[in-house]
């Protein structure tokens, strides 16, 4: 399986297939199960009928490493018309961005100001935005940038950051950050990264997950304990029992057609969860990485793909 999962992240790079993939009909039809649509409105009636499941909802524009400040603008104006329709249609909805989507790799100042404007804009009409974690070699820059925002009057808890428990420095990021009363998701971690910066085991990564939920369920502050791993989640409730810790201090957080079953479940037993919505025409790595986690999808789209 490990290198099944090399390669589905290796082929997330892969330029020609992306180009092909995302432009083919064939393409679109089958990551419809991870991606709620190539556009805004469908994102919204996704998170409609999510909202109505009585789940919250995170949306996310997709697109990651822009190459150009035309490329970061046009991704930072969706994130703006998000913000308004939200508003606009009292979702029960906040967004999620990545700094790499916001021109990081163009100059920092500019993704870094994008995420700002955006922000203020959240707070200002009472709403909050998730930074996406991308590759350790922009762990320490996001997290900079973070807490720069958070600094700002303007736009203070209504920005938040992702930790990934198969780093290794995970564990001080969240003391920190906890301390700082700045809103983490804890998620497992969905890049290839060396065994100098993240545990190569998975069983290793787990016991972490549940360390690190553990620290994020004792803080003061609201967090989201995104995974879809029964294990992972059956120790995140007996935690909070516990320790008698209220199931409102906390979300789990799910993808978009991902353990639907598991969501349901846990709104019924009195959990808050929340959805994460991709949506756009840039699905393909994304998509490619939700291969990687659990390469059975391949043959579960397969299936359902001749089966209609
Ligand atoms: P794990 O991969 O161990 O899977 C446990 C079980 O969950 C599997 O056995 C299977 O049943 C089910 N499952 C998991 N993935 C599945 C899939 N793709 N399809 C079908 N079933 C699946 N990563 C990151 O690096 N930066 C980020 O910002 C985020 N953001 C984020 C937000 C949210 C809301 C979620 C849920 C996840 C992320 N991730 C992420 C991805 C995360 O790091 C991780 O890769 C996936 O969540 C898969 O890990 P699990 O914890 O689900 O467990």
């Amino acid at each position: 399986m490990p290198v099944l999962r090399s390669t589905f992240i290796a082929l997330s790079h892969n330029r020609p297939l992306r180009h092909f993939c995302e432009h083919s009909s064939l393409g679109v039809r089958l990551s419809s199960r991870f991606i709620a649509g190539l556009q805004i409105a469908d994102a919204l009636k996704v998170a409609e009928a999510v909202n109505r499941q009585g789940m919250a909802v995170t949306l996310d524009s997709l697109g990651e490493s822009v190459t150009s400040e035309t490329e970061a603008h046009r991704a930072a104006d969706t994130y703006h018309q998000l913000l308004d329709l939200i508003a606009e249609r009292k979702l029960n909805a906040n967004v999620s961005l990545k700094l790499t989507q916001m021109g990081l790799g163009i100059s920092p100042l500019l993704a870094e100001t994008m995420a700002w404007k955006l922000a203020e804009h959240a707070r200002s009409t009472g709403n909050f935005v998730r930074i996406d974690m991308e590759d350790s070699k922009v762990t320490q820059i996001t997290l900079d940038i973070v807490r720069r925002i958070q600094a700002r009057p303007e736009a203070r808890d209504a920005v938040g950051v992702v930790i990934q428990a198969y780093l290794y420095r995970s564990q001080a990021d969240i003391e920190q950050l906890a301390a700082e009363g700045i809103r983490v998701r804890l998620c497992k971690g969905a890049y290839k990264e060396p065994a100098e910066v993240a545990f190569p085991r998975k069983s290793d990564v787990d016991a972490n997950f549940v360390r690190l939920s553990c620290l994020l369920l004792d803080s003061s502050t609201f967090h989201g304990i995104a995974t879809h791993d029964e294990a992972m989640i059956a120790a995140v409730k007996a935690y909070a029992a516990e320790h008698a810790i209220d199931p409102g201090h906390f979300e789990f957080q799910m993808l978009y057609g991902v353990r639907r079953d598991l969501q349901r479940r846990l709104v019924q037993e009195g959990y808050k969860v929340r959805v994460y919505v991709p949506f756009g025409t840039e699905w393909y790595p994304y998509f490619m990485r939700r291969l990687a986690e659990r390469p059975a999808n391949v043959i579960f789209l397969a299936r359902n793909f001749f089966r209609s």
